[in-house]
């Protein structure tokens, strides 16, 4: 199971704490382009986790845990020589980055975490993963999770940027089908990891305000585990970097700086 890096700005001696940013599900790498265009001082190496972008040919529908999405970052920032980084995790890149927290923790030079939750799924939503998942699989491929177009984008987005409407749907019709079921699978198991954020680093806990998926408290008790406070973002839903990159590239640059 591999994960695959894409560098971009400066490299060499300064980039040594290059902000990570692991993407949401189901996306791929791409979903921090615009992000990425708005830090053109700071080193970013943009994961494409497996199953999905150009690490499509490492899903593991039948295996793959949070985990094990860990460690294929882990093992990818290894390869390219990075010993400490800010690690940032939008969603499902957020629950990676909590288990990369638990298992690698001298990674982190700071840790952003937006628009995701420390706690468990219930009994109701695992069952949903797990049908999404089969339904990838068997039916519907990436059709599977077309819907999810309603409730990854706030109502701001929704209403009053079609461009970003149109690019969401675009790339949800382009999920890969064996990368949606390993990753609904791999969420559907993953504990509550709130005590993986006894991290004494510089923090960032970032929300859209019209995010319907993780709540004001889901990123309270996060933001409380790090010490600091939630940042929120006006307008824009559970994509934020998508909905809105410059005020989320603004707050990841101030990160980056705080862990220089
Ligand atoms: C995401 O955006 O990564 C997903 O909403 C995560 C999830 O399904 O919990």
């Amino acid at each position: 199971m591999t994960a695959v890096v894409h560098q971009h700005g400066p490299t060499g001696p300064n980039s040594a704490v290059p902000l990570v940013l692991l993407h949401g599900f189901p996306l791929d790498a791409r979903m921090w382009d615009d992000v990425i265009v708005e830090l053109p001082a700071v080193p970013v190496l943009a994961v494409d986790l497996p199953g999905f972008g150009a690490a499509v040919d490492s899903a593991e529908p039948e295996g793959a845990t949070l985990e094990s999405f860990a460690d294929a970052v882990a093992f990818a920032l290894a390869q390219e020589q990075v010993r400490g980084a800010v690690i940032a995790g939008l969603s499902m890149g957020g629950y990676v980055a909590m288990a990369l927290a638990e298992r690698h923790p001298e990674l982190f030079a700071g840790i952003a975490l937006l628009d995701t939750k420390a706690s468990a799924d219930g009994v109701e939503a695992r069952a949903a993963r797990l049908a999404v998942a089969r339904s990838a699989l068997e039916e519907a491929g990436a059709g599977a999770v077309a819907p999810m177009v309603e409730t990854l984008l706030g109502p701001s987005s929704t209403t009053g940027r079609p461009e970003v409407l149109e690019q969401v749907r675009t790339w949800l019709s382009q999920a890969p089908p064996a990368g949606i079921a390993a990753a609904q699978r791999a969420m559907a198991s993953r504990p509550d990891r709130l005590d993986a954020l006894a991290l004494d680093v510089p923090a960032l806990v970032l929300r859209g305000a019209e995010d319907g998926l993780a709540t004001v408290q889901d990123h309270e008790q996060m933001a409380a585990a790090l010490k600091v406070e939630v940042t929120t973002v006006p307008a824009v839903g559970h994509l934020s970097a998508v909905e809105d990159p410059a005020s989320v590239a603004a707050a990841l640059a101030d990160l980056h700086q705080r862990a220089m």
